[in-house]
C-alpha cells in the first residue's frame, strides 16, 4: 500500500515537472522567463516564498531577478558578491543545499528576514547550471503547511532546476543577441547622422518620437521595439547620396533634390540584404515609404492613405517634425510649438490625423519640453 502511494506520488511529481517544463519553454523574454522559473518551482515544490538569483554577465555579483511571497518587492534587485550568503555559496559549489532549520546553520544571516518581516524556517537552495556552468541559484523558503523541507523535496527541485537552467540559458542568449542587434543598429544610425553636422542625432530623435507616438496609440510593446529599430534605420539610404549634395550648405537644385529623393529606395535595397528577411519586412517598408504622403503626393511610390504602412506613417510624422524643428545652415528651425501647428495644419491631407494627434498629445503633456518627456519616460520606453 505504502509502495503504491509512493509510486503515485512519483507519477504526480513527473507530471508536474512535465507541465512546468512546457511553461518554462513557452517564452523567451528574459523578465517573463525569470518569473516563470520561480513560479513553477514554488508551485511544484510547494513553498511559501522563493527567490531567483542570477550571476551578472561579468560574473562578480549575484542579483535577485525574481521574488515570490509576502515581501517579494523588498527583496527584488538585492545584489551580493558572487560568494556571499547561502545563494552565493551554492552558486560557487554547484551543489544543492537543504537546510532543515536555518537557525542552526552557520551561513544563515537573517538580515533579509529582518528587513522584510518574513520568518524563514527551512530552505532549499539549488544551483541552475547548464553544461557545468552555473548561471544562478534558486532558493525556496518554508514548505507550505509543514514549514520544513525534506530530502525528497530537494530531488524534485534539482530535477526542475535543470529544466529551468536550460530555459534561463536560452533566454539569456536570446537577450544578448537582441541587445547586440540593437546596439549595431544604433551605431549604424549614429555613423549615418555623423556625416552631416546638421542632422546629428536625427535618427535617434525620430526613433524616440515614433515610439512616443506609438505609446499614445496603444501599440503593443513587441511592435514598439520593431518600430524603434525601423525608425532608427529609416534614412539608411542616405549612405548612397554623395557628400557634396548631402552636406550642401545652400538650398538644393531640382536635380540635387531628385538625387536625395532616391534615398528611400536605396535604403530599402540595402536593408533587403539583411537576414533573416522575415524579421526585416517592416524595417524595409519603413525605409522605403517614410516620405509617402496620405494624398499620394509623396515618393517613391505615390502611395495613398492606408496603402502606406502604419510604421511609415508614424515615422513620416516624426521625421517631418524633426526636420522642421532642427536648424539648417539656411534656416533657424521652427519652435516645437510651430512644428506641431504645421503638422496639425497638414493632417488629413499629408499626415494621418490620429498620428498627428498622438504626437500633439505628447507635446502638450510635456508642455513642449521633449527633453523632459524623454527623461520622464525613459524607463517606460527602455527598448
Ligand atoms: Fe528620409
Amino acid at each position: 500500500m505504502e509502495q503504491l502511494q509512493h509510486s503515485e506520488m512519483k507519477v504526480q511529481q513527473l507530471l508536474s515537472i512535465l507541465e512546468a517544463s512546457k511553461q518554462l519553454n513557452s517564452n523567451l523574454e528574459i523578465e517573463d522567463v525569470f518569473q516563470n522559473i520561480l513560479l513553477q518551482m514554488v508551485t511544484v515544490i510547494g513553498a511559501e516564498a522563493g527567490t531567483l538569483w542570477v550571476l551578472d554577465s561579468d560574473g562578480e555579483e549575484i542579483r535577485v531577478v525574481a521574488a515570490y511571497g509576502e515581501s517579494a518587492d523588498k527583496i527584488l534587485n538585492i545584489r551580493l558578491k558572487k560568494d556571499e550568503g547561502i545563494a552565493g555559496k551554492v552558486i560557487m559549489s554547484g551543489e544543492p543545499l537543504l537546510i532543515c532549520n536555518v537557525e542552526e546553520h552557520p551561513d544563515w544571516s537573517n538580515w533579509v528576514d529582518q528587513s522584510s518581516g518574513f520568518v524563514t524556517k527551512s530552505m532549499i537552495t539549488v544551483p541552475l547550471a547548464v553544461k557545468g556552468k552555473v548561471l544562478g541559484s534558486l532558493q525556496l523558503l518554508n514548505k507550505k503547511q509543514s514549514n520544513f523541507f525534506a530530502e525528497e523535496d530537494v530531488s524534485l527541485a534539482v530535477a526542475l532546476a535543470s529544466q529551468s537552467a536550460m530555459a534561463l540559458h536560452n533566454s539569456q542568449m536570446y537577450d544578448e543577441l537582441q541587445q547586440m542587434f540593437l546596439s549595431m543598429i544604433q551605431t549604424l544610425a549614429k555613423v549615418l547622422d555623423a556625416r552631416d553636422p546638421y542632422t546629428a542625432g536625427h535618427s535617434e530623435r525620430v526613433a524616440n518620437y515614433s515610439v512616443w507616438i506609438a505609446g499614445k496609440l496603444g501599440m503593443a510593446p513587441d511592435k514598439m521595439k520593431e518600430l524603434y529599430k525601423a525608425a532608427l534605420l529609416h534614412d539608411v539610404g542616405k549612405i548612397g547620396i554623395p557628400d557634396d549634395i548631402l552636406r550642401k550648405p545652400d538650398r538644393l537644385t531640382a536635380e540635387e533634390y531628385a538625387s536625395i529623393q532616391l534615398h528611400p529606395v536605396i535604403g530599402a535595397d540595402i536593408l533587403s540584404n539583411m537576414e533573416p528577411k522575415g524579421v526585416m519586412i517592416d524595417v524595409i517598408q519603413t525605409a522605403r515609404s517614410h516620405h509617402e504622403r496620405l494624398d499620394g503626393t509623396g515618393y517613391p511610390d505615390g502611395l495613398k492613405g492606408k496603402e502606406i504602412s502604419l510604421f511609415a506613417r508614424i515615422v513620416g510624422v516624426a521625421d517631418t517634425f524633426d526636420a522642421m524643428t532642427t536648424a539648417r545652415s539656411y534656416s533657424k528651425g521652427m519652435s516645437y510649438h510651430d512644428g506641431a501647428a504645421e503638422l496639425t495644419r497638414c493632417k488629413e491631407m499629408l499626415f494621418d490625423s490620429e498620428i498627428v494627434d498622438a504626437f500633439t498629445a505628447v507635446l502638450v503633456e510635456c508642455d513642449y519640453n521633449l527633453a523632459q518627456y524623454e527623461a520622464d519616460h525613459k524607463k517606460e520606453y527602455r527598448l
